[in-house]
């Protein structure tokens, strides 16, 4: 045995630096933030931002979602990344900041960082509790990949501290979350995404449309796990408002809107209720409904339409044999 082995000389390995570094960006703009929470609260209809959902029973019970046998999205884009994975990464290329867009878990940006090896991982999320522990747990796996967390919410506008961004750039944006954007909205937020990776690629994954039985049963499961997972906002805004929401006057409606190609989740009244919003009161009769989401379904041609109008030129495209899922990677 050599002596260097034996006698355990340090190396740069063995000096213990922290794991992962989280920046926090979160707090910027709290004022406005309730403001427009308050402002969906009062209007008719009433609407809430769908990221009230995610507080961390909210970021459980999405987790318990993605293994419902109704909810096909999450299943069906892994394998289409477990399928076409040498290909994918290929395009990708190896090096650079590989940019989580709503990393939750990590657990879809893992299946990628050994076949891309970036420099960096920058997972960014609203949720900092789940991203402390994401990249806690993986860091040790990585070593040879920078772990950045950064907590800010980027449903209003991305903004990426240019210094965490080492070049090529990847943006990862999975799951469909694209889908929770009008249109117009998702066009607007892909031009920012497309602005922030400064020439890099976009890795993107699409619901399909399909027919509407099957949509609605991916969002009014059986369990009533998607229910929980609606109601929890009102939890979550109790917090956030001292609102005084009562989670038994409401229920759960989702369902597929056919003629706007989306998803609609709302919050029903099932009887009076009265909340408080900064001193003043809101009365919502039974029956009444806050829309807390949308999720809108696109064919393959009308996405390509979209990043196209958002100034990517080339554009690759993966699906599954039903073509229930798409997956794109878009450059400009
Ligand atoms: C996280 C936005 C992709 O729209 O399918 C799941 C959220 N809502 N079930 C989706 C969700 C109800 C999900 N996204």
């Amino acid at each position: 045995m050599a002596p260097a082995e034996m006698m355990q000389i340090p190396t740069d390995e063995m000096k213990i630096d922290p794991p992962y570094r989280i920046v926090n960006r979160l707090h910027i703009d709290a004022k406005a933030e309730h403001a427009r929470l308050v402002a969906g609260l009062r209007a008719a209809p009433a609407h809430i931002e769908p990221k009230y959902f995610y507080d961390e029973l909210g970021c459980a019970l999405y987790a318990a979602i993605c293994q419902l046998d109704e909810y096909y999205p999450t299943r069906t884009e892994r394998a289409i990344f477990q399928e076409h994975r040498e290909a994918i990464a290929a395009a990708i290329g190896r090096g650079g900041t590989f940019v989580d867009l709503g990393a939750g878990d990590c657990c879809k940006a893992m299946s990628w960082l050994p076949f891309i090896e970036p420099i960096r991982y920058l997972a960014v999320d609203i949720a900092g509790p789940s991203l402390e522990t994401a990249l806690g747990n993986m860091a040790p796996e990585f070593p040879d990949t920078e772990m950045l967390g950064l907590v800010t919410d980027f449903s209003q506008r991305l903004e990426i501290p240019a210094e965490l961004l080492a070049a090529p750039v990847t943006m990862f944006y999975p799951g469909s979350s694209i889908g929770n954007f009008t249109p117009g909205a998702a066009v607007e937020f892909l031009r920012q995404v497309r602005g922030a990776a400064g020439g890099g690629a976009l890795l993107i994954g699409v619901d399909a449309k399909k027919p509407k039985p099957r949509l609605d049963a991916a969002y009014a499961d059986a369990l009533g796990v998607t229910a929980a997972f609606n109601l929890n906002a009102l939890r979550h805004i109790n917090r956030v408002l001292k609102a005084g929401f009562t989670e038994t006057n409401w229920r759960h409606a989702g369902f597929y809107n056919e003629a706007l190609g989306r998803i609609e989740m709302h919050l029903e009244a099932v009887r009076e209720e009265t909340i408080q919003l900064d001193g003043m009161q809101r009365i919502f009769r039974a029956g009444e409904r806050i829309h807390s989401e949308n999720s809108y379904k696109y064919a393959r041609r009308e996405f390509e339409d979209l990043l196209r109008e958002s100034g990517y030129q080339s554009i690759q495209a993966w699906s599954n044999a039903a073509q229930e899922f798409w997956v794109f990677l878009a450059r400009e």
